[in-house]
C-alpha cells in the first residue's frame, strides 16, 4: 500500500511545509512508519505518527529535489529499518515505492552475486540497488535501466527515484501516480488530492510507463523506451480538507455528519448528477446481469444493492474483489458494478481491468473523484460524503446504500428518498445517549453476533466489521435463519446477539427467541413499538431501516471503542485504502 510523493523545483523547497504536508494528505494509504531523502543524500524515518515526524523536522530544511513515503507494511516488519526511502550502500540511490515487488528475491540474489547487500527485510530495497547497478556502476541511462527493470519485475509499483543527479526519475505499473505541473516546478504523489492545494493540473502515468523530471521539463516513455506525448488533465477540486472542529475524533465527526451529506447526495443525483442516473439506467438495462463486485464495507453496500436490484427483477450479483477471479466468469453481457470510497482499491482496480479485457461495461460508485476506478468507469456517480479520514467508513457507506437505493428507483423501487437525512438526524439524536449506556454495559464483551435477514443482512456484517475495525471486538454478522446451522452452539449465558428487525418480522423474532432461550442477551433494534425494541428507529420500509441499523452499529463501534481506549480513527493494522493485492 503506501503514499508516495517527489517534488522538483527551480528554487528550493521546503521539506516540512511543501514535501511532508502533501504526504500528510497520503496518510490514509497507510501510517506505519515514514520517511524522507533529499537531493543531496539527506534523509530521515521513524515510526512516529506522521505529524509528530513533521513536527520532528527542522522548518529551515530545504532541497530543491525530495521524495517521501508513507508506509503500510507488506514486507518486512513495522521498524524504522524497514521505513522508506530505502537506499543502496553508498547512499547514493534513494528510492520510495508504493506496490509489491513478487520476485524480488529472484532479483536479490542476481544483486548478491553482484556483490551487493541488503539490510532491510523489504521487497523495496532491491529497486535502489537495481538503479544502482545500472546507473551507478555501470554508467547506463535511466531509459536503459527503467526498460530492464519493467521486462524483469513482477508486481506492482509505483516508484520515484533520486540519484543526486539533479533530476527525478519515476516509473509506474498498477499503483497510483500522477505528476502534478506547478508553477514552481513539479510534484509527483499517489494521488492528485494530496497536491490539489498547489495545482489544477496533472498527468495521471499509465501502466509501464516512466518519466524522467527535470526542474523545467518532463519527458515520458513507455515500456520499449518510446517517449510518449501525455494528456495534462484540468482538474477541479472541490472537497475540503477536513478538520476535527469541536469533536475528539474524526469517526464521531462523519457520522454526525451524515444528516448534511445524505442530503448533499440526494439533491446532486436530482439534478446534477441526475444524467449519470440515467446512463446507469441504460447500462443497466443493456446488460444480461449486473455484477458488483467490492471490498470491505463497500462490499456490504453492494450485497444492499443485489437485494435491492434483484427484488425488482434485475439479475444481480456481488463479489468480494479479492476472489474475483476465483467465483465469476464476465462476458460482454455483464455490467460490472463497482464499489468503492477511495475509487483505489487494488483488488477492485484489477477486476475491472481484467472485466473490461473481456468486453464488460464498467459503472462505479465512488467518493474520491479522478481516482482510479472512476476513470476507468464508463460512467461514475459520486456518493458526495466528503473527505473520509476515519479509517473505518461511516457516512460513505450510507451515501453508498442512498444512491444504490435511487438506482433501484430507476426501475421501479417505490420509495421517497427525501425523508432520509431528517430520519438519519432522529436516528441519532434519539439513540446517541442509549447507545453510550449501552457500550458501558458491553464493553468488556469480546464476542458478539449481531443477525438480520435480507436487506439487514448487509448490515449485520457491516455492524461485525466495524464492531473488529475500531474497538477489536470478535463480531458475527449473519443470516438469522443460519444461525441453526452451526453458529448457535457459540452461544452461552449472556452472549450479545443483536437482532435487525424492521417491522414485525416474525423469522427475526423467532431467532432473538432461539438465542434467548439458550442465554443470550438479546438487543433488538427495531422500528415498530408493538415488538418492544430495545433500540428504536424511525419508521420506514425494510430497506431504508438498512441505513438507520447501520447508524447505531456506527455509534456502538464508537462508544465501545472510546471505553477500550484504542486509536479510534487509525486503528492497528489497517489503512484507509487497500492499494495492493
Ligand atoms: C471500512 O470501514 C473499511 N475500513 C474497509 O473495509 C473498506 O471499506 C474497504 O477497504 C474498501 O475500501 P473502498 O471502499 O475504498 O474500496
Amino acid at each position: 500500500m503506501c503514499g508516495i510523493t517527489g517534488i522538483i523545483t527551480k528554487d528550493d523547497h521546503s521539506i516540512k511545509e511543501d514535501l511532508l504536508k502533501t504526504l500528510k494528505r497520503l496518510e490514509y494509504r497507510g501510517y506505519d512508519s515514514v520517511g524522507f531523502a533529499t537531493n543531496d543524500g539527506f534523509f530521515k524515518k521513524s515510526t512516529l505518527p506522521i505529524s509528530d515526524f513533521i513536527n520532528s523536522v527542522d522548518s529551515d530544511l530545504r532541497s530543491n529535489i525530495s521524495i517521501s513515503h508513507t508506509r503500510w507494511a507488506t514486507h518486512g516488519g513495522v521498524n524504522e529499518n524497514n521505513a522508506h526511502p530505502h537506499f543502496d550502500k553508498t547512499q547514493k540511490v534513494f528510492c520510495a515505492h508504493n506496490g509489491i515487488i513478487e520476485n524480488f528475491n529472484d532479483l536479490k540474489e542476481e544483486l548478491e552475486d553482484e556483490g551487493y547487500s541488503f539490510k532491510t527485510e523489504t521487497d523495496s530495497e532491491i529497486i535502489t540497488n537495481f538503479f544502482h547497478k545500472g546507473m551507478v556502476k555501470e554508467g547506463k541511462s535511466f531509459e536503459i535501466i527503467a526498460k530492464e527493470f519493467i521486462k524483469k519485475v513482477k508486481g506492482t509499483f509505483a516508484i520515484l527515484l533520486i540519484i543526486g543527479d539533479g533530476r527525478l526519475y519515476a516509473l509506474k505499473r498498477d499503483s497510483p501516480l500522477a505528476l502534478g505541473i506547478t508553477e514552481k516546478g513539479f510534484i509527483l504523489a499517489s494521488d492528485i488530492y494530496s497536491f490539489s492545494n498547489k495545482t489544477d493540473k496533472a498527468i495521471f502515468f499509465g501502466d509501464d510507463e516512466f518519466a524522467i523530471i527535470d526542474k523545467d521539463k518532463y519527458a515520458f516513455f513507455d515500456k520499449d523506451g518510446k517517449n510518449i506525448d501525455k494528456e495534462i488533465t484540468s482538474f477541479e477540486w472541490s472537497v475540503e480538507e477536513e478538520k476535527l472542529d469541536e469533536y475528539p475524533h474524526y469517526m464521531i465527526k462523519e457520522i454526525k455528519e451524515q444528516p448534511i451529506t445524505s442530503r448533499r447526495l440526494i439533491e446532486s443525483l436530482k439534478r446534477d448528477q441526475a444524467n449519470r442516473l440515467k446512463e446507469f439506467e441504460n447500462l443497466i438495462k443493456d446488460s444480461k446481469r449486473v455484477v458488483f463486485v467490492a471490498s470491505g464495507t463497500s462490499y456490504h453496500a453492494s450485497l444492499v444493492g443485489v437485494h435491492l436490484l434483484n427484488k425488482q427483477g434485475i439479475e444481480s450479483h456481488a463479489v468480494i474483489a479479492s476472489e474475483f477471479e476465483n467465483f465469476y466468469l464476465v462476458d460482454d453481457k455483464t455490467l460490472i458494478l463497482a464499489v468503492s470510497q477511495s475509487g483505489e482499491t487494488m483488488d477492485v482496480v484489477t477486476v475491472i481491468k481484467k472485466a473490461r479485457k473481456n468486453g464488460a461495461k464498467i459503472a462505479s460508485i465512488v467518493n474520491v473523484p479522478y481516482s482510479t476506478i472512476q476513470r476507468h468507469s464508463d460512467t461514475s456517480i459520486e456518493i458526495l460524503a466528503g473527505q473520509e479520514v476515519c479509517v473505518a467508513s461511516t457516512k460513505a457507506f450510507t451515501n453508498q446504500l442512498i444512491a444504490l437505493f435511487s438506482i433501484a428507483r430507476s426501475f421501479g423501487y417505490d420509495n421517497n428518498l427525501e425523508n432520509i437525512p431528517d430520519r438519519i438526524k432522529e436516528t441519532l439524536d434519539i439513540n446517541e445517549e442509549i447507545i453510550k449506556e449501552l457500550a458501558q454495559k458491553l464493553y468488556e464483551k469480546n464476542d458478539m453476533f449481531i443477525l438480520g435477514k435480507g436487506a439487514t443482512y448487509p448490515i449485520a456484517r457491516e455492524i461485525a466489521l466495524k464492531l473488529k475495525e475500531i474497538p477489536y471486538v470478535h463480531a458475527e454478522g449473519m443470516m438469522a435463519g443460519e444461525l441453526k446451522h452451526g453458529t448457535i452452539a457459540l452461544i452461552e449465558d449472556g452472549t450479545p446477539v443483536f437482532c435487525l428487525v424492521p417491522g414485525k418480522n416474525l423469522e427475526m423474532l423467532s431467532s432473538a427467541k432461539e438465542v434467548e432461550s439458550r442465554g443470550a442477551k438479546t438487543i433488538i433494534i427495531g422500528n415498530k413499538e408493538g415488538i418492544e425494541p430495545d433500540i428504536l428507529l424511525p419508521e420506514s420500509d425494510e430497506k431504508e431501516f438498512s441505513i438507520y441499523s447501520s447508524l447505531i452499529g456506527h455509534l456502538l463501534s464508537y462508544y465501545i471503542g472510546v471505553l477500550r481506549g484504542v486509536n479510534i480513527d487509525k486503528p492497528r493494522n489497517l489503512a484507509k485504502s487497500v492499494t495492493v493485492h
